[in-house]
């Protein structure tokens, strides 16, 4: 994941009129020390800048964000704020971000600290105001004191826009869709609820699967027995489901003649289809998967021209093979796949000049004539004022529902009180505004929860860990369960440990390996043992177990064979020390349920016909992962029906 630390000037002051320690408790030290140094830098400050009252003080301060401390530096007298900035920070690139680039100018510009947190990036948010309250008290004043209410704006005028493609929702497959239309010579009107792009794509950190692509080649086939083990499991399991029966009647041809000539990288487009379905529990709409799979290396491609190059490929739970394709930063080390992939998107929409990005505009209601076709939407916007978009084509990447837990426990009952990983908009809002104009939905109760959700913060901990060789070792020090099986399996297995939850292990040759885990240590997710008894007593679980755990698995990578538990994916042994241990339980994750679409992401009614213009593609559709989604297929997803929408949205303009 890409981080970076953002020095943000902003408003006025550009260097300090007077030295002041960092955070609330270290103030009162730091500014006596800072007597000693403060003439001279109130001389410089005051001949840099001359707007800077002589009385004003600069006074640091730091709170803990989403990954590491976040520092902020203030310049302000009694009662005005003249500057904050952002000094130091790790949050993440594209949402955390976003809070360090609007939140120091609304302070400024309402001489206020109370100024609305940016959504989908609360914990930065949160972080921030703090660092700033601390730094108010270092300064010596009252942090009460700034807590003025901005005063309300103007309601804007209402607005009507005509365009040829107006798309609900700027996450991965809304940018995709505008980007694809805008190619095609279309205007595009992108519709935005949140303060920023991204939705719950921003989170993605695994990586996108795509079958048959040029960097699996760059792979050598190895270890992988994974082949057998799902086309057994396809004989055994799915005997009754015709269409799971015949892909493994072609996987099983494409293997035998693999075998016959090992060249190259194993792998198919069947291959992938096979896993999907098994993945889905047979449940998923055969005809979308294959749409899904087809055009995943196609996918690969696109996104490279556009700047997004994925080529590190990994194991990743379900998959019989190494299919996710991974973003690697400059340093050679993986990274987060959505916090990579949103910025190129954003700066593709940014620079098409035939796109325009309306945020903190929610639509709410879909258009339509007297056929019942789409003929556009209703938003409200920020100031509550009217936004209506006329548009021959209306395209809902609004995303699923896994932020909204009311209609999560309505579906899932047992999800109640269960941590979720979504974005804040994803509220289902597009569901419910596609069924109003009578569109279908399937697969609504298929919710699915993900294993490894650090235990605190609900950040997602990646399944690419367990992929590329972390175990899971329960609260007596025992693996439980194969941990590169689909996250459904997983995730129940870990909920029958006792106390629920899961230590995830990894040691530091991973650690150097990955700029995610990396900052998973900075963010204070992880316990460290110099060797695994130390690491045990750490974690409060039986040494000699964990200890012999941890010796009995190496065994296993050793010799690329898990009696316990059939894994079928090794990687490395678990022994660079030290090691570390990173509390993980289930959370909610993806809703696979929703929109009924047809492979050209046409919104189908309940007999199957399409309602005119109308399109949608991403989490916000159902039934192309059935019971259980993929990892890394949810960013497959995105790409291929985002472009499929975009592409056809575009064409259907008379
Ligand atoms: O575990 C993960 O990185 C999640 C990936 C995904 O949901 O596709």
């Amino acid at each position: 994941m890409k981080k970076s630390n953002i020095f943000l000037t902003l408003a006025i002051a550009s260097s300090c009129m007077m030295a002041v320690g960092c955070g609330s408790k270290a103030a009162a030290t730091a500014t006596t020390a800072a007597a000693t140094t403060a003439a001279a830098e109130t001389t410089t400050a005051a001949a840099n800048n001359a707007d800077i009252p002589a009385d004003a003080v600069t006074a640091t301060g730091s709170a803990k964000g989403m990954d590491g401390d976040v520092t902020v530096e203030v310049t302000l007298t009694k009662d005005k704020i003249y500057s904050v900035k952002v000094t130091d920070q790790h949050e993440t690139e594209g949402i955390g971000t976003k809070a360090v680039e609007q939140m120091p100018p609304k302070m400024v510009e309402g001489n206020t600290i109370k100024v609305d947190t940016v959504s989908g990036a609360t914990v930065t948010s949160t972080a921030i105001l703090e660092a700033v309250k601390s730094a108010i008290k270092a300064a010596g004043f009252d942090p009460a004191s700034f807590e003025n209410d901005v005063a309300a704006g103007e309601k804007a005028a209402d607005e009507t826009l005509d365009t040829d493609v107006v798309i609900v929702g700027a996450g991965g497959a809304g940018m995709t869709a505008a980007i694809e239309a805008a190619d095609a010579g279309k205007n595009v009107v992108l519709l935005e609820s949140q303060t920023m792009v991204g939705g719950n794509s921003i989170r993605a950190t695994g990586g996108m699967n795509a079958a048959k692509t040029k960097y699996q080649d760059e792979n050598e086939f190895g270890e992988e027995a994974g082949v057998e083990k799902t086309l057994k499991t396809a004989r055994e399991t799915y005997k009754d489901n015709a269409d799971i029966q015949a892909l493994a009647d072609t996987v099983e041809k494409q293997w035998k003649e693999y075998q016959a000539k090992k060249e190259g990288y194993f792998d198919s487009v069947e291959l992938f289809q096979l896993d999907t379905m098994i993945g889905g529990k047979g449940l998923n709409n055969i005809t979308l998967v294959k749409t899904l799979t087809e055009n995943s290396a196609a996918g690969i491609d696109w996104l490279e021209s556009i700047g997004a190059t994925c080529h590190n490929v990994g194991s990743f739970g379900g998959a019989s093979v190494k299919r996710i394709h991974r973003p690697v930063n400059a340093e050679g080390k993986t990274t987060a796949v959505g916090a990579y992939i949103v910025p190129i998107l954003e700066e593709n929409v940014n620079k098409r000049k035939n796109i325009q990005v309306l945020f903190s505009t929610t639509a709410d209601k879909i258009l339509t004539d007297d056929k019942g076709n789409a003929t556009g939407v209703h938003a409200t916007g920020e100031t509550g004022n009217n936004v209506t978009v006329n548009a021959s084509s209306v395209v809902l990447t609004t995303g699923g529902f896994g932020a909204n837990l009311d209609k999560v426990v309505e579906y899932k009952p047992d999800l109640k009180g269960f941590m979720t990983t979504n974005a804040a908009g994803a509220q289902g809002q597009g569901i419910d505004m596609a069924t109003a104009v009578g569109a279908a939905t399937v697969d609504m109760d298929q919710i699915q929860i993900h294993p490894t959700v650090e235990a605190d913060s609900a950040h997602l901990i990646t399944e690419g860990l367990r992929g590329d060789g972390a175990i899971l070792v329960n609260a007596d020090g025992k693996r439980f369960i194969d941990e590169v099986g689909t996250r459904d399996v997983v995730s129940a297995a870990e909920i029958a440990q006792p106390g629920s939850y899961s230590w995830l292990i990894i040691d530091q040759k991973m650690v150097d390996a990955s700029s995610v885990i990396q900052g998973y240590i900075k963010a204070g997710y992880t316990k460290q043992g110099d060797d695994y008894k130390a690491l045990a007593k750490e974690l409060g679980v039986d040494e000699d177990t964990f200890d012999k755990t941890m010796n009995t698995w190496n065994g296993y990578v050793k010799d690329k064979k898990d009696p316990d538990f059939n894994r079928t994916s090794f990687a490395a042994p678990l022994d660079q020390a030290p090691y570390y241990a990173i509390k993980v339980t289930a959370g909610i994750h993806h809703t696979m349920g929703g929109v009924k679409i047809n492979e050209n992401t046409e919104v189908l009614k309940d007999d199957n016909t399409a309602i005119g213009n109308l399109y949608a593609a991403g989490e916000v559709t159902g039934g192309v992962h059935g019971a259980n989604r993929l990892g890394g297929n949810a960013v497959a997803d995105f790409t291929v029906f985002g472009r499929i929408a975009g592409q056809n949205a575009a064409k259907n303009v008379k």
